[in-house]
Order: structure tokens, then sequence, then C-alpha cells
């Protein structure tokens, strides 16, 4: 790859209002994770020199949220909504670090959350090859309101000499027919780029400052602009929810399909809903129907039967959750312990072997290795003011029906 520096900027001033919401867009989740975290990962990922994000006025959350993910990041704000060249130069002091050395620029938007990592590799490799733009494109069945590639010639090997993107509502009948469309994901090299960007009007339909114009005026000054095809499925752009949910049925597929490769049985896997942090050991089985929120990890060998619902939660070796099991955030499953039917834990360990089989409720509550938890039993953890603790010492056997008023300690091999 190359020795150039890369900066990122990712574009997320859009109100989106589409979503008829009061959540900013670029928050909405998709497998537990806001929309543009999943774009901010993909920046990282390519361990960019500078990153930015241009966000609109009002987004104190999304500002908070990219502070957190990514603090190395600088927050940029476009106050009107101008167009997509207008935004990446509401980032001017960034463009202009970038262009002092031999860098490169690659434009992500916030509410396109699938691009994989390799495909923005493939699109840099495109500048190692000469252009000075290059356009991640994919053929549309309906390619609607996206901006159409005009290309030199047909693509070969995915890749194709590009000559301008016209916007659907500026296109002539004829390049409406184009199949082929502008992803809006975007590479440049840094050497001509503010001279291009400062040259790009808003005579349009939209009346609007294309960043898609720098292609023809690229070619006029005689640069190379390559398009680069992909999956159509990877540059879906969240507009509305009927996006957001098409968004997660792809991402859903994706990390099933990966996680059978890695050596996990899924019995039904369009059954199972995993999180953006989802982490399963080799052999681990996954009976159908069970939601995995985020911050799960289960250990090697265990089994999630049908039916359960799973955060922030840990199952350890050869352990058995379910079937319709809860974890709750805090829960720690030892190894070869077993969590049975119509159990919730929530903030609660349970040792090695031990065994809580039957219409149970843990909370706040430690229990010892080996230790047998009797059907209906509850730990009454809350007073109406106050948390309280519960712990059931190695080896000690809870009979049916029992509450345990917290606080309170059951001993080593007690028997209640
Ligand atoms: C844009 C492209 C189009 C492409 C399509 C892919 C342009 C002119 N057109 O069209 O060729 O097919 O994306 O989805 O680039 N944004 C800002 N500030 C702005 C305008 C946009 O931050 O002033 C952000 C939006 O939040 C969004 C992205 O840029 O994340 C794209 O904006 P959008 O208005 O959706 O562009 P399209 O008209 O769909
Ligand atoms: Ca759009």
């Amino acid at each position: 790859m190359s020795e150039r520096s890369l900066t990122v900027i990712i574009l997320a001033a859009g109100e989106g209002s589409r979503m008829r919401s009061a959540l900013p867009k670029v928050l909405h989740p998709l497998a537990g994770r806001p929309l543009i975290g999943h774009v901010l990962a993909q920046a990282l990922a390519l361990a960019p020199e500078r990153l930015a994000v241009v966000v609109g006025p009002h987004m104190d959350e999304v500002r908070a949220l990219i502070a957190a993910e990514a603090p190395d990041a600088r927050l940029f704000t476009q106050a009107e909504r101008r167009g997509t060249a207008h935004a990446v130069l509401a980032a001017r002091p960034v463009l202009e670090a970038a262009a002092a050395g031999e860098g490169e620029l690659l434009v992500l938007y916030g509410d396109t959350p699938l691009v994989r990592v390799e495909t923005l590799q493939r699109l840099r490799a495109a500048l190692d090859d000469g252009a000075h733009v290059g356009v991640l494109g994919f053929e549309a069945p309906d390619p609607a309101g996206y901006g159409r590639l005009i290309l030199a010639g047909p693509m070969q090997d995915g890749q194709a000499t590009l000559l301008a993107i016209r916007e659907a509502r500026d296109a002539s009948e004829e390049e409406r027919a184009i199949r082929l469309c502008n992803s809006g994901v975007m590479a440049f090299r840094t050497a001509h780029l503010l001279s291009l960007l400062d040259a790009i009007g808003d005579e349009n339909a939209a009346g609007e400052f294309y960043l898609t114009d720098a292609v023809a005026l690229a070619r006029a000054q005689g640069l190379d602009c390559t398009a680069i095809a992909c999956a159509e499925e990877e540059v879906l752009g969240v507009n509305a929810r009927t996006d957001l949910a098409a968004a997660e049925a792809i991402w859903q597929a994706r990390a099933r399909r990966q996680a059978m490769e890695a050596g996990v049985t899924l019995t039904a896997p369009e059954t199972v809903f995993l999180s953006f942090d989802t982490e399963l050991g080799t052999d681990v089985t996954i009976e159908p129907h069970v939601v995995f929120g985020p911050g799960v990890r289960v250990k090697a060998g265990a089994c999630i039967r049908a039916f359960s619902h799973l955060e922030e939660a840990e199952v350890g070796e050869g352990a058995t959750v379910g079937p319709y099991a809860r974890l709750r955030p805090g829960s720690r499953v030892g190894p070869g312990a077993r969590v049975g039917n119509f159990v919730e834990i929530k903030n609660g360990t349970l040792a090695e072997g031990a065994k809580v089989n039957h219409l149970t409720y843990i909370g706040d509550a430690e229990i010892g290795r080996d230790a047998n938890i009797g059907a209906g039993t509850i730990t009454c953890n809350y007073d109406g003011v106050f948390k309280h603790k519960t712990v059931i010492e190695e080896g000690a056997f809870i009979g049916s029906n029992s509450a345990l008023v917290a606080p309170v300690t059951i001993g080593k091999g007690a028997y209640v």
C-alpha cells in the first residue's frame, strides 16, 4: 500500500429528516452500535494520520459519541447544508494540512455503515495506480436518485476510467439509463485537491456544491479518475427506517457467516441476532432464536439454547444457558455451569459447575463452585431503596422456592 499519508473525512451534517426521529440519524443503532460508530471503526482500521467529521449545528450527542469513540478526530460544523463539496470544505484546516505533504483523502458518509475495509483499500489502490480521483461505484437495479458514473469504456476487473459523475436531477435521459451509480465514497490525491474543490460551483438543479463535480474538473486538468466497482449492499445508505432494517439484515447475514466460518454452530442462523462486538469461541453452539445485545462473550464449547437473551454477559467454557434464559448486564457464568429455563441473572456470578436450572432470579449475587440453586429461588436484592448482595458459597444447596433476603450469606456446603 501507498506511502502517502491518509486523511479521512466523514460527512454527517445531514439531518436525516426521513427517519422521522428525535434522535440524529447517525446515532440510530445497527447491530447495537450507532451508524457513525461503524463508519468511525472503518476509518480507524485504516490508521489515518488525520480524521475529521463534519456535523451539522445542534448535534451535541453526535459530537459526544465521536469524542468517545475517536478522541483524535477533529470535529467541524457545517452551518448550512449546501452540498457535499461544501461539507468537505468545512474541514478546510484539515485539507490544508493534508495537502502540505504527499497525501490522500478518503471521503466517507456517516450514514453508509457497511463498506468493507478491503473495499476501501481497493479504492486507495486506484490512486497507487496513478488516478487522482477514485470513486466507489455499484450497479443498481433501480438507480433512482443516485449520481451516475460516466465511464470511458467498460469495466475491466471491477475498474474503469471515469469521465464524470452526473447527479440524477441534472442527467439527460440517456445518462439516466446508466445503472452504474456513485456510492459517495471517494478518494483523492491531495496535491490538487483544494484547487479542485474551490473550483466547484453551485449551478445545478439542486443549487448545491457537488463533490461529484471534482471528477470532470480533474479530467479537464488532465488528471486521471478511476471508478472501482463494489457490491450494492456495501454502500447502502440509511435514509429511512426501512433502510435501517435492510442494513441490519445485511450486517447480520455477514456476521452469522463469519461466526460459522470461525467454528460456531448456528442451528438456524437467520433467527440469531448478533451485536457488533459479540465474541463466540470455537465449538460454541447457538440454538434458534437467540438475541445477543452488546458486550457478550461466549467461551469455547458453550451452548446457548433456544430463545435466550444475553447482554453484557460472559459465558464460560462448556457452560449451558437456556432455553429461555435471560442474562442481563454483569452476568458471569463460569465454566461448565448451567443456567436453565426461565432464569434471569443480573450482576451475578456463577462459579464453575454451579447450577441454576429453573425459574430463578439471581441479582447482585455470587454463587460458589458446584452450588445448586433449586427451582423458584429468588435473591431479593432490592429493599425499595438500596441494593444488597447475596453470597452463596461453594457446594451449598438451596431448596425450592427460597426467597433469600439480601444482604445474606449461605455458607460453604450449607443446606436451605
Ligand atoms: C450523494 C452524491 C450522489 C451519490 C449519493 C450516494 C453528491 C452531489 N451526490 O447524493 O452522487 O449517488 O450521495 O448516496 O455528492 N452531507 C453533508 N452536508 C451537505 C450535504 C450532504 O454533510 O451539505 C452528507 C449527508 O449527511 C450524507 C452525505 O453527505 O451523509 C450524502 O448527502 P446526500 O444529501 O444524501 O447526497 P445525495 O443527494 O444522496
Ligand atoms: Ca443520500
